[in-house]
């Protein structure tokens, strides 16, 4: 990364990965060099294999190659990983999400932060009522690269008993939880620790390390949760969450849950952050059998390009991105996930749209609907 004035030269690794990824992802780059454009930056981007493309092509769900792309980017725009034909079949020893897994450890990515976000015009789309979930704006701080994830993993000779360690390390929640105290800082200043500490020693683990940097953070009100608990108020009362904290497969979990609040796992971004590298991929997975239908919302993918602009400061840039997305929702230029209005909308027509509101903002939007509804044509 360098900048020169307000120009700023990325280098961006993306990896497509399976699935509805690769069509996502190139709406997300198509978001990127227009802001380039807009901006005048320079973005270069290289493309790795990763998952099961890898493993068609390679054998390996995380070649060397790829693993050296990223290492020499200054960040990593991510599709998505998983494959339906590996899913059935326990005995697979090789398997796509452990390019995902593998990359996130060797890049040591051990932050996720993941936005829930109740749009404004979206409210209508959530299974849930409306007055439960208006307002809700939640930032899940996840962790990424420990817990029952990465513990020993063993699996008797006789193949009848099986175990994940959940293990966590004093410097391995101090890390995550310093982001996350800072995070509350700059928002409402409330952090919620999520965790199962009347049964687990791991958990109490956390508990206890959370309290103690605490003191560091007087502004920060810090409450905890068992993720049982946690996981219901989640929907009952989701207003209630400011920044959240929890371990890994908790993070996992509970944020999936919260798609439901956004009214479509379709629009969640995420960030993975690390000492040295930052990954930007969408909350959710291959989705295979829509693959190649032109029906993947490519949301989650584009809004994850915006936080990847503003992870470089980048501010204005990352926000013209999400108030095209904004402007998309309202004018309904949305994939069928989210569209009961227009059915002829495509992942690509989405990206076009955010593109053009990119390098237009004020102009082009109403005619650029019209002409994507086939309503008009005259300019
Ligand atoms: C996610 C995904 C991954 C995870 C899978 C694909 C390994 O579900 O990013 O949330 O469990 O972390
Ligand atoms: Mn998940």
């Amino acid at each position: 990364m360098t900048k020169v004035n307000n120009e700023m030269k990325l280098n961006i690794a993306v990896l497509p990965g399976d699935g509805i990824g690769p069509e996502v992802t190139a709406q997300a780059v198509k978001a990127l060099k227009a802001i380039a454009m807009e901006f005048n930056h320079v973005f270069t981007f290289e493309t790795g294999l990763v998952g099961a493309a890898a493993i068609d092509k390679t054998g390996n769900p995380l070649p060397e190659e790829t693993i050296s792309i990223c290492e020499n980017a200054d960040a990593i725009l991510f599709g998505a990983i998983g494959n339906t034909k590996y899913d059935n079949d326990p005995n697979t020893k090789i398997r796509p999400e452990q390019g995902l897994l593998g990359l996130r450890k060797v890049l040591d990515l051990y932050t996720n932060i993941r936005p829930v976000i109740a749009y404004e015009d979206l409210l209508n789309k959530s299974s849930l009522k409306i007055k439960q979930i208006k307002n809700t704006n939640i930032l899940i701080y996840r962790e990424l690269t420990s817990g029952i994830y990465f513990g020993e993993k063993k699996l008797s000779d006789d193949g009848n008993t099986a175990s994940d360690i959940c293990q966590y390390t004093r410097s391995e929640i101090e890390r995550i939880a310093h982001l996350a105290f800072k995070a509350a800082q700059s928002r409402r200043h409330k952090l919620t620790l999520v965790d199962k500490a009347n049964v687990l020693a791991s958990s109490r683990l956390w508990r206890k390390v959370v309290q103690e940097l605490a003191s560091q953070y007087p502004d920060v009100k810090l409450n905890y949760l068992y993720i049982d608990n946690a996981a219901m108020e989640l929907i009952i009362n989701p207003r209630q969450f400011d920044v959240i904290l929890t371990e890994n497969m908790f993070g996992d979990i509970l944020s999936e849950e919260a798609s439901v609040i956004v009214g479509s796992i379709g629009l969640l971004a995420s960030a993975s952050i690390g000492d040295k590298h930052a990954m930007f991929e969408p909350i959710h997975g291959a989705y295979t059998k829509a693959a190649n239908k032109g029906i993947a919302n490519p949301i989650a993918s584009i809004l994850s390009a915006a936080m990847l602009l503003s992870h470089f400061g980048l501010d204005e840039e990352a926000d013209l991105i999400r108030h095209g997305v904004d402007k998309s929702l309202k004018l309904h230029i949305t994939t069928p996930d989210l569209n009961t209005k227009y059915d002829n909308i495509t992942t690509t027509k989405v990206g076009d749209f955010i593109e053009d509101f990119i390098n237009n903002p004020e102009e082009t939007n109403l005619n650029f609907t019209n002409i994507h509804l086939g309503q008009s044509t005259i300019i």
